[in-house]
């Protein structure tokens, strides 16, 4: 356990995912900006996030959107300068918003220098040895392949030094050697550098694979749990207890569980195995997939937190469903075959729903009520729309809708210059679906949106009560009370397309009111007969037990 007394903030925060490139254009190029982003800072803080996860926006040759990092030590370009990074995290500060940054340390850009180097190296140096060499492609044999559709090796062999180099993702993004002490120590740099800008926090991209070892998955050796808890010591040691480390571990939740270490790993974790278990159990009607992966989740030490989430910047992700889920999954929500890439679907919160407000709501109201901190992904506040007929995964990534002026108000460039077009698809149009159309209207998605970050922002039960699931003979409703030691809500949720009558037993808080916590209206008493709820289809309802 960690000895060092931390501030609990990423506990009970709401964390907005923001791609700097799709959110606002302040120097009219076509590319949004930290200048842009400073702009929307009040946007941010209206809205009630209390942190945002910033994605990459080093220098970089794009060409897996920034995870390909050709220099960790500065802004790239056409995002601004350090200054306008170190305005944004200010700016972000003072309006109570915490800056969570990327730290992309299992592979860099095959354009980073120190590849370049370790291809001039003499074999056997250190500076070779940055990345991971073979001279034959059968090394680690039977480990999988992240993104399927567009590489067909974990191994690329470079004609110049006539030997393979080691890759988890595209080829152009060679895996650094972690059993390279150097490699190790320019870690910790990069840390401390960013680190002493002030920022609170780094999502640790793709961590499950920093070490190799053969005979293995290559995926959460001990080797890595224990760099890991020299990291945390390190960043303990040298910042406070306040910078806190999420942990991108697409496991299984025991697997994942285990880069929270014993609260001396990572702070955080995002639960990749509920996510799809949501959206699954929405389209089955049926609570029992959602059941299965909460009982399946162990508990995990009291310093440290899941991260939830709806969508992110990839693709809706099935690599932790059975195959028959996964073709399930395809079947139900990518009828498009477009839509599918790799294990996964390149689609929005919103397509998923059918554009239904109700099923968003009902999405949402389980990201903030079910154990965990809850991460948004932009535009998803709006209900924007996507375009999977875009490169891999660009149509999750369009600009983000401000208006129903030119370039949704993203930016002033000639259309034709923006670095991914908006969304122009009837059902999901920009001119609909954006921010201004949805602030003068009080009962839009954005103002609901408001609303409920509101009311999870007051329910400490909300944030970081104990949850348990109740079990009503209805098993097209999903029930559970989240309790902490001042208030006691109750959740229902219909997972059906149609209205459903519900019995809970609440015996156990019989003679106790009940009230609606979204509009405030006062709900029957709770006797020892069992409580009768009716729910309209897909409708959920937040009580609070008084
Ligand atoms: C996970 C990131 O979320 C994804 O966007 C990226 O392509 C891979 N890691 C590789 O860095
Ligand atoms: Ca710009």
């Amino acid at each position: 356990m960690s000895t060092h007394t931390t501030d609990l903030w990423y506990k009970d925060a709401v964390i907005y995912e923001l791609p700097l490139k799709s959110f606002y254009d302040s120097n009219d190029d076509g590319i949004g900006d930290f200048r842009g982003a400073i702009d929307k800072l009040d946007y941010l803080e209206e809205l009630g996030v209390t942190a945002v996860w910033l994605l990459p926006f080093f220098p970089s040759p794009l060409k897996d959107d920034g995870y390909d990092i050709a220099d960790y030590y500065t802004v790239n370009p056409i995002y601004g300068t350090l200054d306008d990074f170190r305005e944004f995290v200010a700016g972000a500060k003072r309006r109570g918003i915490r800056v969570i940054i990327e730290l992309v340390i299992n592979h860099t850009s095959d354009q980073h220098p120190w590849f370049k180097r370790a291809k001039e190296a003499p074999e056997g140096s250190s500076f070779r040895n940055f990345y991971v060499w073979s001279r034959s492609a059968d090394k680690y044999e039977g480990v999988r392949i992240i993104f399927k559709d567009f590489e067909d090796s974990n191994w690329t062999w470079d004609p110049e030094i006539e030997q393979y180099y080691w890759h988890r993702f595209y080829h152009h993004q060679p895996d650094l050697n972690f059993d390279n002490p150097e490699v190790r120590l320019e870690i910790f740099k990069i840390i401390d550098y960013w680190a002493d800008f002030g920022v609170d926090g780094f999502r640790l991209d793709a961590i499950p694979y920093l070490f190799e070892r053969e005979g293995t998955s290559c995926e959460n050796v001990p080797e890595t749990h224990a760099f890991l808890k020299e990291l945390r010591a390190h960043i303990e040691r040298k910042h406070g207890g306040e910078i806190m480390l999420l942990a991108e571990a697409n496991m299984w939740p025991k697997d994942s569980a285990a880069y929270f270490g014993e609260g001396d790993e990572c702070h955080m974790n995002f639960h990749f195995p509920l996510m799809p278990r949501l959206y699954m159990a929405l389209k089955r009607h049926h609570r029992q997939d959602i059941v299965d992966i909460l009982d399946e989740t162990p508990e995990i030490p009291s310093v440290c937190q899941w991260a939830t989430f709806l969508r992110n910047h990839d693709e809706l992700t099935l690599e932790m469903v059975t195959e028959m889920d996964r073709w399930f999954m395809w079947e139900e929500y990518a009828e498009n075959h477009q839509a599918r890439i790799n294990l996964g679907i390149r689609l929005r919160l919103a397509r998923l729903m059918d554009g239904s407000r109700r099923k968003m709501e009902l999405m949402n109201s389980l990201l903030f009520s079910m154990p965990g901190t809850p991460v948004l992904y932009y535009g998803d506040e709006i209900g924007m729309g996507d375009n999977c007929y875009l490169n891999d995964r660009d149509g999750v990534r369009t600009p983000m809708q401000w208006n129903a002026n030119l370039n949704a108000g993203f930016s002033n460039a000639n259309p034709q210059e923006l670095y991914l077009p908006v969304v122009i698809d009837p059902e999901f149009n920009y001119r609909t679906i954006n921010v201004e159309v949805q602030e003068k209207r009080h009962r839009s998605m954005l103002q609901w949106m408001r609303k409920m970050i509101g009311i999870y922002k007051d329910h400490p039960a909300l944030r970081s009560g104990d949850m348990q699931l109740l079990f009503p003979a209805n098993e097209r409703i999903l029930a559970y009370i989240r309790s902490c030691p001042s208030e006691t809500v109750l959740v229902v949720a219909n997972l059906s397309y149609k209205p459903e009558v519900v019995e809970l037993d609440l015996s156990e808080y019989a003679g106790r009111s009940t009230r609606e916590m979204i509009y405030e209206t006062p709900f029957p008493q709770i006797t020892d007969r069992p409580f009768l709820l009716t729910l309209g289809a897909y409708g959920f309802y937040w009580l609070q037990i008084d």
